[in-house]
């Protein structure tokens, strides 16, 4: 079963309040999504593997530990998850970057893709898979089937929000990826969305609608 991970730093819920206030602006929500994204790096990274090399300080030899040449891809759901990408290569620069599509029909409220495009050496990697929302998780699940029909073999997910739906969903259908969340709110409204959320998190970063 997926293990979920909600992230209750202070400063990732102080900066989700005022991503979830309907008064913050673009430019300044872009900005608040940006830097979320990279306290949570901080966070999903803590179990990269290390290992121990030896260096010379000024002062004498030690042994010390270097991260040990884990491969990253980082997989925005587009749109919205653009917003998150360059948070998180702040903290993990040399991660490469794929791109899976998926807009939810709104009549049906299923994910439909419209491109994919990956490294070339996908079962070597760890994928981080981003995206603001987990509501329903039709467009989480869809990109992880989308991976893994490449090859993926390791998964992670990783969301400001999600409703309970959205989490269940993801457990029943891959219970392999974990879940990683600023914030796990109440539940859906009858329009697919997340209650209290943020409102639709492709138009609030890019300034549509
Ligand atoms: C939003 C969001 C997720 C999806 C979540 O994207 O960024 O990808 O909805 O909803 P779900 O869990 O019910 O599938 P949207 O489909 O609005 O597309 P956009 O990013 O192009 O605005
Ligand atoms: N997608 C969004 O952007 N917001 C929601 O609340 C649900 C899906």
């Amino acid at each position: 079963m997926s293990k979920v991970y909600v992230f209750d730093h202070p400063l990732i819920q102080h900066k989700l309040t005022y991503i979830r206030d309907k008064n913050t602006g673009t430019k300044e929500f872009r900005e608040l999504v940006d830097e979320v994204a990279t306290l949570m790096a901080f966070e999903i990274t803590r179990d990269m593997p290390v290992e121990e090399i030896e260096i010379e300080t000024p002062v004498t030899v030690a042994k010390t530990k270097v991260l040990s040449g884990k491969k990253i891809a980082i997989v925005p759901i587009l749109r919205a998850g653009i917003g998150m990408v360059d948070g998180v290569l702040k903290l993990i620069p040399a991660a490469k970057v794929g791109h899976i599509g998926l807009y939810r029909d709104p009549e049906t409220l299923k994910p439909v893709e419209y491109y994919a495009k990956l490294p070339a050496d996908v079962e070597e990697r760890d994928f981080i898979i981003v995206d603001p929302m987990l509501a329903t998780g039709g467009s989480a699940v869809e990109a992880i089937n989308s991976l893994k029909k490449r090859g993926a073999k390791s998964i992670k997910f990783m969301c400001l929000i999600a409703a309970p739906e959205g989490v269940k969903e993801i457990q029943e259908h891959h219970p392999d990826v974990d879940i990683y969340i600023a914030a796990l709110d109440e539940k859906l409204n009858d329009h697919g969305y997340i209650v209290p959320g943020l409102g639709d998190a492709g138009d609030r970063l890019f300034g549509t609608k």
